[in-house]
């Protein structure tokens, strides 16, 4: 843990979750909860409710759930460390100094080192690229029509020819070998007899992250050869997933738009142009948190792609993502075979910016592809396209944008419209059906991920979890009964780990008397995915109608996860005399009984 428990209720009481949700998204009233649009999916109908009386989140959609903090850190993207300084910011909370476990504060300072070496390489580089050693490389970037201020603005430096020149600069100033290995700025020699720098002769480009931190660098070779770009590689500061090459700069901007490319280069003409909200995705392929990053500070995502099929084909995976996260898309391909640098450079940012305002939306853009690969006057192909088409079009969950393309699609196939509407109709319900499918699927997956466990029967797991939950969900609001499942219940029977530690907590809150408080229990988590299980389990809603039905269920649920747990042992065990004992205690679970 790293701030005292009472640190972090205090924290937590003076920042109503329902104030600080209302900041980001606007919330009404219904009965003793707030519903609104959920800021972490797409969707057209409020199911992100906040409860005011449990102080936690739930969306009945996406699954997305927590307290005020982990709220914090979902939508700030911050770990919990940050998400609490924030909210005792905003609440006037002076903290004490968090207190790390050892492991975490060694990750911690190490962390805060990388940072150090990397701006220190930085700095190196750029040294290098105005002395007389950098001289052809400073003429290569004056040939790229880099001005000055953006030079400096981004740190372009240039790693010189020698092979250790960084390593021992880094040493010189007191890095460790460790650390330096750690930055992967320096490699081992293949006949671990050395090491040496890995970019030497390249010109390098800083890679900041968010909060203006360099993190890693690209570096283009000047003459021919390969590879062309050489990239950092994924360190404990270095998370390409979820960094964006220049999004640091796009942010301050503080547009709800923002220009999205491939290149480093063509990131940095874009921004020179005066087109500052771009940044470009590092050499690989844009992910989910590439998108969930973006979501945070726009509304508007415009992808400007090269004019090859390299490009289109990046552009076509990056628009689901993107649109999944709820980002407005459109797309600009740029034309006459050239990248947005090549294309500025030639013909000005003047007609770069009338490209920008023509770009497409999504949608346009991937009927045309579609429509590309068919020919409209052979039946069999204009079936096929409108199928494909209405693949598409089903994305969409407004009815008018579904009308609109509807439209499209009848006149240019000259099939009736309502003909594509039926076939969306179809798709629709297919979707629906995989989607239930692969969902049933996915709780199944983490499941015996975690547990390691081999697992045949699908609906049981669901049950044992569900069970745990509402044994904790019980214990929580009633301490007689607390008390007696104590008596016969193990925190330890619990094979979910999450759960096993919740059951642990309200156990002990009931020993000392106290109240459990849904949301401070969340808090006895740090990671995102625990917070979330801690918290939709207090927000499963269980009502039972008497004591009668009460017992009978909890009678039922301890005795599935009890059973479960005996399986568990009795197919993990060594020795014939475990299994034998497994057994014999399934048998006589059969009589068990809790008497409320
Ligand atoms: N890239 C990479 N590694 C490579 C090639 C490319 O990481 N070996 C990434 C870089 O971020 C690069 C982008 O992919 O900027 C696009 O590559 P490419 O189109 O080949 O280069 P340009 O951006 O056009 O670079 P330049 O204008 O400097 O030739
Ligand atoms: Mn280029």
């Amino acid at each position: 843990m790293y701030y005292p428990q009472e640190i972090l209720e205090e924290v937590r009481l003076r920042n109503d979750i329902v104030d600080v949700i209302k900041g980001y998204i606007p919330l009404n009233k219904k009965g003793s909860s707030y519903f609104g649009l959920c800021p972490f999916h797409n969707e057209y109908t409020p199911s992100f409710s906040v409860s005011a009386d449990k102080q936690l989140y739930y969306c009945f959609g996406c699954g997305a759930a927590g307290n005020v903090i982990s709220f914090i850190m979902q939508m700030e993207n911050c770990d919990f460390v940050e998400a609490v300084q924030r909210l005792a910011d905003r609440a006037g909370i002076e903290l004490p100094k968090a207190e790390y476990s050892p492991e975490n504060a060694k990750k911690e300072k190490l962390k805060e080192r990388l940072y150090e070496l990397h701006s220190t390489a930085g700095l190196f580089y750029y040294q290098k690229l105005h002395s007389p050693d950098g001289l052809k490389a400073l003429e290569y970037v004056n040939k790229r029509k880099i001005s000055i201020p953006v030079q400096r603005k981004f740190g372009i430096g240039f790693a010189p020819n020698g092979i250790t020149e960084l390593f021992e600069h880094l040493k010189g100033k007191g890095f460790s070998l460790e650390e330096i290995l750690e930055s992967g700025l320096v490699l081992e020699n293949k006949s671990k007899n050395g090491y040496h720098d890995r970019f030497y002769n390249r010109l390098m480009f800083p890679i900041f992250d968010i909060q203006g931190r360099c993190i890693g660098f690209g570096g283009r070779i000047m003459e021919s050869g390969e590879p062309k770009y050489l990239n950092s590689p994924e360190t404990i500061i270095f998370n390409k997933k979820r960094n964006l090459y220049g999004l640091n700069l796009a942010r301050a901007e503080r547009k709800k738009e923002i220009i999205i490319v491939e290149g480093y280069m063509d990131m940095i003409t874009i921004y020179q142009a005066g087109f500052r909200n771009v940044a470009a995705s590092l050499g690989t392929a844009f992910t989910a948190e590439h998108a969930a990053l973006l979501r945070k500070f726009v509304t508007d995502v415009i992808l400007v792609f090269d004019s090859d099929s390299a490009g289109e084909k990046a552009a076509l995976r990056a628009i689901p993502i993107l649109t999944d996260a709820g980002l407005r898309v459109k797309v600009l391909q740029v034309p006459d075979g050239k990248d947005p640098d090549e294309y500025i450079k030639h013909n000005g940012s003047l007609e770069f910016g009338k490209l920008l305002i023509n770009a497409v939306s999504y949608m346009d853009f991937q009927i045309k592809c579609a429509r590309r690969k068919y020919s409209m006057n052979d039946s069999e192909q204009k079936m096929l396209f409108t199928r494909e088409a209405a693949e598409l079009i089903s994305n969409l969950s407004s009815p008018i944008e579904r009308d609109m393309y509807i439209k499209k699609i009848a006149d240019d196939t000259g099939i009736s419209k309502h003909a594509v509407e039926e076939e969306i109709f179809n798709t629709d319900k297919k979707r629906d059906f995989e989607f239930k499918k692969q969902a049933e699927k996915q709780k199944i997956r983490k499941y015996d991920f975690k547990s390691n466990q081999k697992i045949q029967d699908i609906n049981s797991t669901k049950g044992i979890m569900q069970a745990q939950s509402s044994i904790i969900s019980i214990c929580s609001s009633k301490k007689e009964i607390c008390r007696r499942i104590m008596e016969i219940l193990n925190p330890d029977e619990f094979k979910d780990e999450t759960r096993s530690e919740l059951l642990k907590y309200v156990y002990d809150c009931c020993l000392s008397g106290k109240d459990v408080l849904p949301a401070d229990a969340v808090n006895i988590f740090e990671n995102e995915e625990s917070q979330k299980t801690a918290a939709s389990v207090f927000c499963s809603k269980i009502d039972y109608n008497d004591s009668d039905e009460l017992e009978k269920a909890l009678n039922e649920q301890i005795k599935l996860i009890k059973r479960a747990n005996l399986d568990y042992i009795a197919s993990n065990a060594k020795t014939i005399e475990e299994i034998q004992k497994a057994l014999e205690m399934k048998k006589s679970l059969e009589s068990f009984e809790l008497q409320l």
